[in-house]
């Protein structure tokens, strides 16, 4: 099949907006109309797993940090993440009760697969999560798990992120249930929002003009700060990451609560701070460390939703308007703002998107 950009301006134009269309795609693979969580063979069991390894690099790397959150929160599960550079010559020991989950778009990055090896024979079972089912990694893993996110281009990776964040989410979900950690209604509620995420994707996607006003302003910047807590930290490192990969603005992420152990000693009228914040149960917090950047003139871009922009809008300098969405989804929607948000400032800056200069969309050597 001919791949063309769809009347799109550039590949990763429309694979942004295809993320609706692949996520039910891969809800549909997973989920069955009964509600049941369905895996390729062989069968995996969580009750007497002790510990989950999730190797990874770049944003597959963020995908894991996000996972975390889920498999710690929500099946009770200690869960250890590394880049695969790192971890493959730390040479960590590895339970023997654990399961090793390796995540990557391509399935052939060097250091994964390095990674993979060095756990093979150590971890009880090897597990992936991968966009190309006949790749190495998921020819080496005990069980893998395509995201069916469909062939991807643009170099900076959008639509394998989320199509990776919701296997991963639903993993975390088949381990709590195994685990006896879910409630039937806790699991009810999860699988609800699943299945609403394509709709509210679409939904954030109808801010794509705003957003493109809001880059516009952010294509003068030499820095430009993320912040996040919680399941949204690791998206804020995402958002930096697109960022900087095909608009060349330096870009860095912190957790929201780190804010005061350093980087807010860079904050001045210069410096534009992209929050991520739904009103979750950490908004709050948030919010406050959002003030602090304010009364230091730092400029906010802050994407929420409608409640938490009615109530902590007033003096940033930008918004974004989410869908209200569930805690625990939030990263996988708010993954939307984030890219739309880098590819606009590319655009306006006349960067190649596509292609970002000394970047490889697979990197098979070490
Ligand atoms: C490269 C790409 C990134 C990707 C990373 C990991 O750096 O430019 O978009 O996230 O490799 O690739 P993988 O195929 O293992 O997900």
């Amino acid at each position: 099949t001919r791949i063309d950009k769809g009347g799109h301006k550039h590949f990763m134009a429309k694979e942004i907006a295809e993320q609706p269309t692949v996520i039910a795609e891969a809800l549909g693979h997973y989920l069955s109309k009964s509600d049941e969580i369905r895996l390729p063979d062989p069968a995996i069991d969580f009750s007497q797993v002790e510990r989950i390894t999730m190797v990874a690099c770049g944003t597959a790397f963020l995908a894991c940090l996000t996972a975390k959150y889920w498999f710690e929160q929500i099946a009770r599960l200690p869960v250890e993440v590394d880049v695969a550079s790192e971890f493959r010559y730390r040479e960590p020991p590895i339970p023997g009760k654990s399961v090793a989950l390796f995540v990557s778009q391509s399935g052939e990055t060097a250091d994964t697969l390095a990674a993979l090896r060095y756990c093979d024979g150590k971890a009880d079972k090897i597990v992936s999560v991968v966009n190309v089912p006949e790749s190495s990694i998921a020819r080496e893993s005990d069980l893998a798990l395509p995201i069916h996110a469909g062939v991807e281009i643009g170099v900076a990776s959008t639509k394998a992120f989320t199509c990776q964040l919701t296997v991963l989410f639903l993993l975390a979900l088949k381990a709590a249930t195994d685990r006896g950690e879910l409630s039937e209604e806790a699991r009810q509620d999860h699988l609800a929002q699943l299945r609403r995420l394509p709709a509210l994707m679409s939904e954030a996607l109808e801010q794509n003009d705003a957003v493109r006003e809001t880059a516009r302003k952010l294509a003068n910047a030499r820095d430009v700060l993320f912040l996040g807590r919680g399941p949204l930290y690791p998206l804020a490192h995402e958002g930096a990451l697109k960022l900087k990969e095909i608009s060349y603005i330096h870009a860095e992420a912190y957790a929201s609560g780190e804010l005061k152990h350093g980087p807010i000693a860079l904050i001045d009228e210069e410096v534009p701070v992209v929050v991520m914040a739904p009103r979750d149960t950490l908004f709050d917090k948030t919010v406050s460390n959002m003030q602090e950047v304010m009364a230091r003139k730092g400029k906010v871009i802050l994407i929420s939703d409608r409640g938490g922009l009615s109530e902590a809008s007033e003096g940033v300098w930008d918004t974004v308007v989410m869908p209200d969405v569930s805690d625990a989804v939030a990263p996988i929607l708010y993954a939307l703002p984030a890219q739309l948000l880098a590819y606009h400032t590319a655009v306006a800056k006349g960067t190649d998107v596509d292609q970002p200069r000394n970047l490889a969309k697979s990197v098979t050597v070490e």
